[in-house]
């Protein structure tokens, strides 16, 4: 099935406006692959007939459908692997020392996917911070699609998920298996509280102050207005000692200069620069590498 470019275009801006994704021409092709099969689901003979529909005003169930379609959700456990280990040597304990008289702790995955990143992190502090267990500790797991939330929620994978990043022992501890799928056990699915936000909204819904945050392989779908606004809004609710994590190819650089990139053992992330110029950098293991 193909689409004119005029639909394309209809196509694209929707996307755009609706989740600030900026496909381009370029992936015309994506967009025809993709929604072929919603296209088929709603009976039409052609994308160009689905299109139409699609134009029909108030069709905003149909509309949410196509952003959905278009977004890669693509994910894994342990993505990655540096940020997790960092959490476990270094952030987590930095932050129980640092928080123990408050006794609470917020993480929040900000495009969470079908749920492998926060569900990684939530085994993590399991696994190794068993005195966590008396503390508020808030982890929260956002994404912009209604879809992804729903499955995430629900804490159920595919065997080809958990081959993926999972290591062996983690999956003997914390699933069981459901028919061909694997469950996540309740005392792991409890800790992640899943909402959906989009994160190129006005207004997002009240979030707490966070101390660690990963925004990692969704900024790089946007254009750099849309990053910088992102990353305004998060530079507010990350607490000033706190730790951003982004993708392997996102950075902050250029785009919001109130952050610098750190090292911290073997992975790389950002924090607000007052905080790196000012703290003690041998004894956190932490090495601004970008100076102002
Ligand atoms: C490639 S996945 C990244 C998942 C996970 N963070 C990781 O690194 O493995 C990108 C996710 O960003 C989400 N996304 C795209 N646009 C978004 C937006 N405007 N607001 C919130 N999430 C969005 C998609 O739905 C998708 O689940």
């Amino acid at each position: 099935m193909s689409l004119t470019l005029e639909n394309f275009d209809y196509v694209d801006e929707l996307v755009r406006q609706q989740s600030a994704i900026v496909l381009g021409r370029d992936k015309r092709y994506l967009a025809e692959t993709r929604l072929a099969s919603l296209a088929r689901e709603e009976g039409c003979e052609s994308l160009n007939e689905f299109v139409t529909r699609l134009r029909v005003p108030h069709n905003n169930g149909l509309r949410a459908k196509v952003v959905e379609a278009m977004t890669t959700n693509e994910t894994l456990f342990f993505r990655d692997s540096h940020p997790f280990e960092s959490l476990r040597q270094t952030i987590v304990p930095k932050l129980i020392e640092r928080r123990s008289a408050q006794r609470s702790l917020s993480i929040w995955s900000a495009a969470c996917s079908s749920g492998q990143e926060p569900y990684s992190i939530a085994m993590l502090l399991h696994e190794h911070f068993p005195v966590l267990q008396g503390w508020n500790v808030r982890l929260i797991a956002t994404d912009l699609c209604a879809g992804m939330i729903e499955r995430a929620r629900l804490g159920r994978f595919r065997q080809l998920e958990v081959n993926r990043g999972l290591p062996a022992a983690y999956l003997v501890k914390y699933f069981q298996r459901e028919g061909l799928d694997w469950q996540i056990n309740s005392n792991v699915r409890r800790l992640v509280q899943f909402l959906q936000l989009n994160l190129a909204a006005d207004n997002w819904p009240a979030l707490p102050p966070l101390d660690v945050i990963f925004l990692r392989n969704v900024l790089i779908y946007f254009e750099v207005p849309t990053r910088k606004q992102i990353l305004g809004k998060i530079r507010r609710l990350l607490r000033p000692d706190g730790y951003l994590f982004l993708g392997g190819a996102e950075t902050t650089f250029h785009v919001d200069d109130a952050f610098e990139c750190v090292s911290v053992d073997s992975s790389k992330c950002f924090r607000l620069r007052d905080v790196c110029r000012t703290e003690p950098r041998q004894p956190d293991n932490i090495h601004c590498l970008v100076t102002s």
